[in-house]
């Protein structure tokens, strides 16, 4: 055959279809490849961890105001955030140690000095819960756990 007698052979595909060839096995792949990616990104989105939240409190209690406001210290409520991976949540006694001196007739406060009166803890809807991995501890031969932040870190002192 002399060069250039291709030309004459019928052209079974049109040239565009070079370029299709090259994406095909992308869409093929495709209906595989999409679930895993939407997973991937839909099992962290804010929408799945809950960004923005704010589930109903049993008192309308505020961070900004006790703490900004007040200057009242985490610890004072958060006992145990440098000894354990949860800093735990105030019993009614803690509240109540200014509640039954200050805005004891507040409407909004009805639940705390309900709870202070009956005995029965206020529940609290916790807004968070860090994987296992994450608040596991190195515990110290006292039997507590490290101090935070670095509650896994082996040099982390213990209490
Ligand atoms: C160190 C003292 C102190 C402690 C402890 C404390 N509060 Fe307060 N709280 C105050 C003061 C002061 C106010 C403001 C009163 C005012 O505005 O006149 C207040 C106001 C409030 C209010 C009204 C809304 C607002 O923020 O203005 C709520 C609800 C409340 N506290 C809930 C709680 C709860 C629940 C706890 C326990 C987890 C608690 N407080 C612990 C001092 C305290
Ligand atoms: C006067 C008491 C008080 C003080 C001071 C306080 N908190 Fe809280 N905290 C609470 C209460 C009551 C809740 C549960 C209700 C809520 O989520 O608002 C809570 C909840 C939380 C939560 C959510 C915990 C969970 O498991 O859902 C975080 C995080 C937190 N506090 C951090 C802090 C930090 C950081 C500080 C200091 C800057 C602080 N708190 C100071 C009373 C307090």
């Amino acid at each position: 055959m002399r060069k250039g007698s291709c030309a004459r052979v019928g052209q079974i595909f049109r040239p565009e279809i070079t370029s299709y060839a090259r994406i095909a096995p992308l869409v093929m792949l495709a209906p595989l490849i999409l679930p895993f990616a939407l997973s991937f990104a839909s099992v962290r989105s804010p929408y799945r961890t809950g960004v923005g939240h704010t589930p109903g409190q049993p008192v309308p209690f505020s961070h900004e105001h006790h703490v900004s406001g007040l200057g009242i210290d985490c610890r004072y409520c958060h006992t145990s955030v440098e000894r354990a991976a949860f800093a735990g949540l105030p019993p009614t006694e803690t509240c109540m140690s200014c509640h039954s001196q200050v805005w004891t007739n507040a409407a909004m406060l009805a639940p705390v000095r309900e709870s202070w009166r009956t005995g029965q803890p206020l529940r609290w809807t916790r807004i968070n819960d860090l994987p296992d991995s994450s608040t596991s501890t190195i515990p110290c031969t006292s039997g507590r756990a490290r101090a935070a932040p670095s509650t896994t870190d082996r040099s982390a002192p213990c209490p």
